[in-house]
Order: structure tokens, then C-alpha cells, then sequence
């Protein structure tokens, strides 16, 4: 089996390294493809994948495909590949919004796999939710899961309307701790505690919390409850939250991600 990713950006690379680091694929049969000279000049320096900067020489020897440029850059993409492609190739979207239809379109293909990755998979725990049109085999799926998880956990989900839901929780919900970790941090500097001290106290609890969490089976509302007694200082900053309405604000916020998703699958 022959993978090839197009676009060696932020997530093509680390979709290649992850692949390129598990037991699952051969690294000689990982080949990746990006139109950028000087990105090409740059990987090819490494020894993790055959780099090419001509897609006619790859993307014929191909037998799973990965999509990893920007979704507006998808047009001119599948203009550009749809000579090359053939229709017992599978190609596997990382693009945010863009549909199967679309791709199925634009490529005349047949055999496609919608993915929404998120940031965390540059450190091999990342969340990759993942669905596909009818024509892929279970056996087919099964292989591009295996891919997939290279980069973290994956989950499959039924219909493309959870790719756009999932990017309102994992693909952007990195971005929403980093926002809580930042309140954090400013607020420990307000009370004194130096830059390097904030970052310590905040990280830590924020990897000692999800380590409890994953170690458990308890609800984070039961984890809230052992950490929180009557009267203490806890209950008093959850007091403050509740009155301030901040988790209808956080749901508010992660369905303005998921609208906003399935606003660009249209545009
Ligand atoms: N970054 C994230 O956290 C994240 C999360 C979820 C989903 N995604 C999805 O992942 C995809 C890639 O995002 P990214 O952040 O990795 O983008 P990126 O860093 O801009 O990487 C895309 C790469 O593809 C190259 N490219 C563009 N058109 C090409 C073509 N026709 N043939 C070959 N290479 C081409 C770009 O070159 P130029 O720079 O020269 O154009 C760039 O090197 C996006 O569709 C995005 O929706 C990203």
C-alpha cells in the first residue's frame, strides 16, 4: 500500500510524520507532495518520505491519497490532479468544510474519506473524527483508521453533520483551552506568581485534571464536586462561574464553531 500527502504544511506533515514513525507503513511507501520549492528543498534533507515536487511521478503510484492543503485552495488542487487520479483510489480529506459530494465531484472519483483533524495530532495526541461515502469497503476504512490513528485516537461517526459538530468540539476546541489556560495565567500574574511560575501551576493542573479524568470513570461534574466543598474556596470561584452563565457561553461558543463549519461547507 502506497500513501501520498498532498500539502507538507501544519497538518500534511504531521499526518506524515505520524505515519511515517508507526509500524503500520513501510516509510518507502509514504510519499508527499507539495508545490512549495522551498518546502520541498527543506524535507528533502529528511529521510522519513520520498518528497517529489512533480505531482505526475506520485500521484499515479498512489494508493491512499491524503488532502491536506487549505480548503480554498481545493479547487485549483483537484483542477490540477483530476488527469491523474483513478477511481480505485482512496482519498482521504483533511480539509475543513469540504464535502464528499464536492470532492467526489471534483475529482470524479468515488471513494472518499472525510476527516477533521485537530493541533494536538502534532504531538501524536491528537483526535481525528472521520466518515465516508458509500463506495469505501469496511476493509478500506479499517486501513485509513489505521492511518488516522497514527496521530492519536480517531472516532468514526455516522454523517458529515458530525465532522462539522466535532470541529466545534476538537478541531477548534483546542483553542478554547488554550483561551481558559490564558485567563489562568493572567490572573496568576495579577496576583504576583512570575511568568514561568503561572505557566508551572497552570499546565500542571490543567494535565493533573485530564490525567484524574482519563484514569477514572467519573463525570468531570463529580470531579467539580470532589474538588469543591461547602462553603470553600473552590465552591466560591464555581459560584462565581454559575452566575456569570459561563458554561451556557462555552456551548454558545462551541456551536458558533459548528454553524460556522457548516457555513463554509457551503460557501
Ligand atoms: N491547522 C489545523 O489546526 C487544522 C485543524 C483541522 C483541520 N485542518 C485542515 O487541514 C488542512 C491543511 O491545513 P494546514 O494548517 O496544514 O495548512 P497549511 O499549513 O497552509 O498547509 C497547506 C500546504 O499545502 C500547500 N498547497 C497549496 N495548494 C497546493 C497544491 N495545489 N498542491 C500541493 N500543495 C499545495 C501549501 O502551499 P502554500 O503555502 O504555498 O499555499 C502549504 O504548504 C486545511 O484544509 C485545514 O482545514 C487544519
Amino acid at each position: 500500500m502506497k500513501v501520498l500527502v498532498i500539502g507538507a504544511g501544519n497538518m500534511g506533515l504531521t499526518y506524515a510524520e505520524g505515519m511515517a514513525k508507526s509500524s503500520f507503513l513501510n516509510h518507502r511507501n509514504l510519499m508527499i507532495f507539495d508545490k512549495s520549492a522551498e518546502i520541498i528543498t527543506t524535507l528533502s534533507k529528511v529521510d522519513h518520505f520520498d518528497v517529489y515536487d512533480d505531482i505526475e511521478e506520485c500521484l499515479p503510484k498512489a494508493d491512499i491519497v491524503f488532502l491536506a492543503v487549505k480548503p480554498y485552495h481545493c479547487d485549483a488542487l483537484f483542477e490540477e490532479i483530476k488527469p491523474l487520479v483513478n477511481d480505485q483510489q482512496i482519498f482521504v480529506s483533511l480539509m475543513a468544510g469540504i464535502t464528499i459530494d464536492k470532492i467526489q465531484q471534483g475529482l470524479g472519483v468515488k471513494k472518499v474519506v472525510r476527516s477533521m483533524p485537530n493541533l494536538p495530532a502534532q504531538v501524536g495526541k491528537g483526535v481525528t473524527s472521520f466518515t465516508e461515502a458509500k463506495e469505501i469497503s469496511r476493509v478500506e476504512l479499517l486501513m485509513v483508521r489505521n492511518l488516522l490513528d497514527t496521530t492519536g485516537a480517531s472516532i468514526h461517526v455516522e454523517t458529515e453533520k458530525f465532522i462539522d459538530a466535532s470541529t466545534g468540539i476538537s478541531g477548534s476546541g483546542p483553542a478554547y483551552v488554550f483561551y481558559f489556560m490564558n485567563s489562568m495565567m493572567e490572573a496568576a500574574l495579577k496576583m504576583g506568581f512570575s511568568k514561568n511560575d503561572s505557566k508551572v501551576l497552570v499546565s500542571q493542573t490543567f494535565e493533573g485534571a485530564v490525567k484524574l479524568f482519563n484514569d477514572s470513570d467519573l463525570s468531570p461534574s463529580t470531579w467539580m464536586d470532589r474538588v469543591a466543598s461547602k462553603g470553600g474556596t473552590t465552591r466560591a470561584a464555581l459560584d462565581s462561574m454559575d452566575d456569570n452563565n459561563i458554561e451556557e457561553l462555552i456551548k454558545d461558543a462551541a456551536y458558533a464553531a459548528f454553524d460556522r463549519a457548516v457555513e463554509l461547507g457551503k460557501e
